[in-house]
Order: structure tokens, then C-alpha cells, then sequence
């Protein structure tokens, strides 16, 4: 296998890079990474692998990724590039539309022209469990044929972007599998999200800030949970275990409110309850995800292995480890982020 993944210098993409290294025939693994805000080649500083290669550029440039998997040989192209956050995608969409929706259409078009050329390359489309909207507190978890209802622009997105993959399934015969996923946490974790910000802020004895009652439930997976999930799918559909066209989910039943996340946080760090701070809440806040695995586990044999506290106490851990990490992560836009989205609260 000679694999593409998109998006590899940011969270989970780095991590799909070292898991996608330890299958004994994986012959090459190029990393295409445009490096926003939210990638950094130092994600991936500690892989030394012959098979690996990083190329700085974006799914956006069509003739770029068509070089690539002509002259790579690609077979198969992990996509996990995307605007990634539901907070930035409601002060400003246009970054999602371009990169989740327009990015796909790209590497659609680019892998139906190679087709079309003889080289068969397999996709395997990575979306969020936020595609199926919010589940009140009895409603059972999603499973795949929960209809799609986004309700944050960043999950409109995704869910078009899915729909892109199937409609070129369905009318052009690619091959091509989605993959949807729960809340990820664990190292390499951009600090805009709930569990580095407050893991971070907690550390520094600065504000906690949970949105509105904090009591809305995720369902949260190890990212190494996940990466090892994505390259079930690549392995699946490649065995013939998956056909094209077909979705899987992945989740680890670990709901849990976001207070008591903050909460156990505040006791790894040897915080204070009094830095958290109650903020305004985030419009059109989804209530609740609760992701079912079940076919993952039956098809793919895939099961969550990361236990949650001790998968929260190693993170929290890593978070103190890598004080340069953080560093040189939260300078400059970092703090206009921050200042911009949470003013004087914190
Ligand atoms: P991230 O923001 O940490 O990383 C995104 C990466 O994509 C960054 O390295 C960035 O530089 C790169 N990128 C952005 N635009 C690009 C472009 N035009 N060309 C090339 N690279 C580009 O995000 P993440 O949390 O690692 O999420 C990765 C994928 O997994 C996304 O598709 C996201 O929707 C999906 N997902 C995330 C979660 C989660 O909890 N984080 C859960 C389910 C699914
Ligand atoms: O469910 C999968 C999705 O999980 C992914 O598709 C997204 O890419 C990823 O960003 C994540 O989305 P969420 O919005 O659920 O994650 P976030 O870490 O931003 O927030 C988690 C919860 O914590 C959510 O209910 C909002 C809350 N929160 C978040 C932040 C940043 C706070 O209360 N305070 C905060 O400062």
C-alpha cells in the first residue's frame, strides 16, 4: 500500500501517520499538509522512516495532488485535511466551505481523473459524528443510518463533503468509504479544543471557561482509538470486508458532561474549582453525541482500547511533559484566538 494522508501535521493526522508506519506492508506514507493554524511539522519531528515523506501544499491544488499520486503511485488517500473547528466555523465559515467541501470536491475530481487514466486509488473520507445533529438525554446512540442533520456551519460542511464522496460513489464508481467519529482526545491536541484549553489554562491558574450550564455530553475516544479505526476501514475495504459507498462509525461509550471533564482535570493539574468560570454559551450548542459501534466491531473486528481515566491521566501527563509543545503552540494567533472568542472572561 502507498498511502496519501491529507491533513497529517495536524492532530489526528499525525497520528494516523505513526499508526499507518507500524503495518509491515505499507510501503510509502506521504504526509500533504498546508499548515494552518492548526498543523505543525513538529506533530510528526520524531518520525524517522524512510517511507515517510512530507509535502507542504494543499488539497485545494488539483495538479498538485494528481502529481502525487502519479509519480507516488498512490493507492489509497486517508483525508483527514478540514477546518476543524465548530467555534471558528461560526465567527467565519468561508475557511470550512473552501477546505471541507471544496478541498473534497478536489480530491474527488483528482482521483476520478487518475481512474480514468487506470490507477485505482481508494479513499477513505474521515467525517464527525456531529454530521447527525444532537440526541436528546433518552435517544439511543447514532448508528449509520441515522439520517443527516447538521447544525453548526463546521458540521454542514462535513456533511456536505460526505455527501460529495457518495454522490462520486454512486455516479462515477470510486471507491471510497466515510468514516465518522466521536469527540478524540490525547497528545498533539491544538489547544482550541475543550480538553488541551482547559488542561492548559488549569496548568497556568488561569479561567476555566465552560459554556453555558456545562453540562453537555460528548463521547470521547483516544485519538490512537481512532487513527487505529481509520486504517481498519483502509484495510477493510481494500479486503473487500467494506464495499464502496459504506459508512462506519467510531466511539468508545465514554459520555461524559463537559464539568466533570474540567472537574477531573482540575484534580490532575492540582488546580482550583474557583478557576472555573461559567461564559456564555455557544450558539446552537448540540446537546448531546453518543456514537454506536457496533458495526465496526462485527465488520472490522475494531474495538476502543484506551481506557478513559487512565487515557485522560497520560494525556493530561503529556500536556506537562511538553511544555515546548505548548509554547511555541500558543504564541501569537494563538492569543488573538483566545482574546478574540473569550474577551475578558478569561
Ligand atoms: P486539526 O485541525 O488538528 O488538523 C487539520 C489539519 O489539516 C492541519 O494540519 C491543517 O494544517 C491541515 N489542513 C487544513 N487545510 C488544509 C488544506 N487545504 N490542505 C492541506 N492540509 C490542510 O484537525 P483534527 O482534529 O486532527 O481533525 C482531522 C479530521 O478528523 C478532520 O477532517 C475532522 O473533521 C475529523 N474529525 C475530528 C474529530 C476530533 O474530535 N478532533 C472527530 C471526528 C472527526
Ligand atoms: O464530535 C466530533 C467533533 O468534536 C469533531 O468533529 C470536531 O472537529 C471537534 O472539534 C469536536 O467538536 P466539539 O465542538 O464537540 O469539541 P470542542 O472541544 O470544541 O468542545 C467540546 C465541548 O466542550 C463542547 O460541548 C463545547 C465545550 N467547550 C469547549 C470549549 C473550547 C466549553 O465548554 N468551553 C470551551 O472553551
Amino acid at each position: 500500500m502507498r498511502i496519501l494522508v491529507t491533513g497529517g501535521c495536524g492532530f489526528i493526522g499525525s497520528h494516523v501517520v505513526r499508526q499507518a508506519l507500524m503495518i509491515p506492508n505499507v510501503e510509502r506514507v506521504i504526509n500533504l499538509d498546508s499548515l494552518t493554524y492548526s498543523g505543525h511539522p513538529q506533530n510528526c519531528s520524531d518520525i524517522y522512516d524512510s517511507r515517510y515523506y512530507f509535502i507542504h501544499g494543499s488539497i485545494n491544488d488539483g495538479s498538485l495532488l494528481r502529481e502525487i499520486f502519479q509519480t507516488e503511485q498512490i493507492s489509497v488517500v486517508l483525508h483527514l485535511a478540514a477546518e476543524s473547528h465548530v467555534d471558528r466555523s461560526i465567527n467565519s465559515v468561508k475557511p470550512f466551505v473552501e477546505t471541507n467541501i471544496e478541498g473534497t470536491r478536489v480530491i474527488l475530481e483528482s482521483i476520478l481523473e487518475s481512474k480514468r487514466l487506470g490507477q485505482e486509488i481508494d479513499l477513505i473520507h474521515v467525517s464527525t459524528d456531529e454530521v447527525y445533529g444532537s440526541l436528546a438525554p433518552d435517544d439511543p446512540s447514532f448508528t449509520e443510518q441515522n439520517p443527516l442533520n447538521p447544525r453548526n456551519p463546521y458540521a454542514a460542511t462535513k456533511a456536505a463533503s460526505d455527501m460529495l464522496v457518495q454522490a462520486f460513489v454512486n455516479t462515477h464508481e470510486i471507491s471510497a468509504v466515510i468514516t465518522r467519529c466521536s469527540n478524540n482526545y490525547g497528545p498533539n491536541q491544538f489547544p482550541e479544543k475543550l480538553i488541551p484549553l482547559m488542561t492548559i489554562n488549569a496548568m497556568n491558574g488561569d479561567n476555566l471557561p465552560v459554556y453555558g450550564d456545562g453540562k453537555q455530553i460528548r463521547d470521547w475516544i483516544h485519538v490512537i482509538d481512532h487513527s487505529n479505526g481509520i486504517l481498519c476501514a483502509m484495510l477493510g475495504l481494500k479486503m473487500g470486508r467494506l464495499s464502496t459507498g459504506e459508512v462506519v462509525n467510531f466511539g468508545a461509550s465514554n459520555e461524559i458532561e463537559n464539568i466533570e471533564i474540567v472537574q477531573k482535570i482540575i484534580q490532575l493539574t492540582n488546580a482550583k474549582e474557583s478557576q472555573i468560570k461559567y461564559v456564555k454559551d455557544r450558539p446552537g450548542h448540540d446537546r448531546r453525541y453518543a456514537m454506536g459501534f457496533q458495526k465496526a466491531k462485527k465488520i472490522l473486528g475494531w474495538s476502543p482500547e484506551i481506557e478513559w481515566d487512565e487515557g485522560l491521566a497520560t494525556t493530561v501527563e503529556w500536556y506537562k511533559e511538553n511544555s515546548e509543545w505548548v509554547e511555541s503552540i500558543t504564541s501569537g494567533k494563538y492569543r488573538d484566538w483566545i482574546k478574540n472568542q473569550y474577551g475578558k472572561t478569561i
